[in-house]
């Protein structure tokens, strides 16, 4: 299949699925989103694929977060489209029946966060910097960050990281156990694909059924998912959202209302 943002390469038992925007720190458009889905469907198509890598091209950025440019003039349906789109490829990679795993080589920032956490593992290089800056924008998360955060590091930590907007790095993130292991950046793809080497010589089925099981716990059709869809969509009515994304493409600090 011929993929116009990212890449993808078969190494050994991995397929390995590169975001490759670099000028745009692998910002997710739209178009991006839907490729990662396509690819992680391939990976889960071929017998060969025993699981799948996604990283981001280049050392500074595995994806500094949804495109703003993109979605900066939206409206309220389609801020509600975006989001619900993402939360679509996020959850069918959740699912996969194949292990995926995030290699987190820079900048995971919004929904470049939110993709490392809808992977099953997270293994990150000491450069790594993750975070949910969206209330610098007049914006929350929109691809299920609200929800897998609290997941992963717990509420105090997850409403710490939401509400200040502030990144923390690799080692923050592996000691909250955001981030399964950190590694030098020249052996972060081969520590990767060593973990799919693994599980590739166990059986099929019981780690397709593990994944499945660790979903159900943690259930993504849970009410907080569907609202944070909503919710999102909403913010793209009102002014705090004009606001927060006009700045970041103006270059300049948010100057947002006071709550009436
Ligand atoms: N969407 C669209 N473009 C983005 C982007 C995003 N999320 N993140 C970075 N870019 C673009 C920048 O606009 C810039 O483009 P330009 O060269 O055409 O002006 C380019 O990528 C490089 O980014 P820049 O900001 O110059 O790099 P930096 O090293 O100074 O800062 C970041 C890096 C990650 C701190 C900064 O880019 C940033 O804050 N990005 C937005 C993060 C964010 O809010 N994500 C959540 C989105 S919902």
């Amino acid at each position: 299949m011929n993929f116009q943002n990212i890449s993808t390469e078969q190494k050994g038992n991995s397929l390995i699925i590169t975001i490759q925007r670099p000028d745009k720190l692998n910002a997710l458009n739209k178009l991006t989103l839907a490729e990662i889905g396509q690819a992680v469907k391939l990976g889960n198509d071929n017998p060969e694929v025993y699981g799948m890598i996604i990283t981001g091209c280049g050392e500074k950025a595995f994806a500094a977060g949804a495109d703003i440019s993109e979605f900066a003039n939206f409206n309220v349906v389609e801020g509600t489209e975006l989001s619900a789109h993402g939360h679509g490829v996020y959850n069918s990679i959740e699912h996969s029946k194949k292990v995926v795993i995030a290699a987190v080589n820079g900048f995971a920032l919004g929904g470049g966060c939110e993709l490392a956490m809808a992977c099953h593992l997270r293994l990150a290089s000491p450069n790594a910097k993750f975070g949910q800056p969206e209330v610098n924008l007049g914006v929350i998360p929109g691809y299920a960050g609200t929800q897998r955060l609290v997941q992963l590091v717990g509420k105090g930590k997850a409403l710490e990281l939401l509400l200040t907007g502030d990144a923390i790095n690799a080692e923050e993130a592996h000691r909250l156990g955001l981030v399964n292991h950190v590694v030098e950046m020249p052996e972060l793809l081969e520590k990767c694909m060593a973990i799919v080497d693994k599980v590739a010589a166990k059986g099929p089925i019981s780690v397709s059924k593990c994944i499945e099981l660790v979903n159900k716990h943690l259930e993504s059709s849970k009410p907080g998912f569907q609202q944070e869809i909503e919710e999102f969509g909403i913010m793209f009515g009102t002014e705090e959202f004009k606001e927060g994304t006009t700045a970041f493409l103006e270059k300049r600090k948010a100057s947002f209302k006071p709550l009436q």
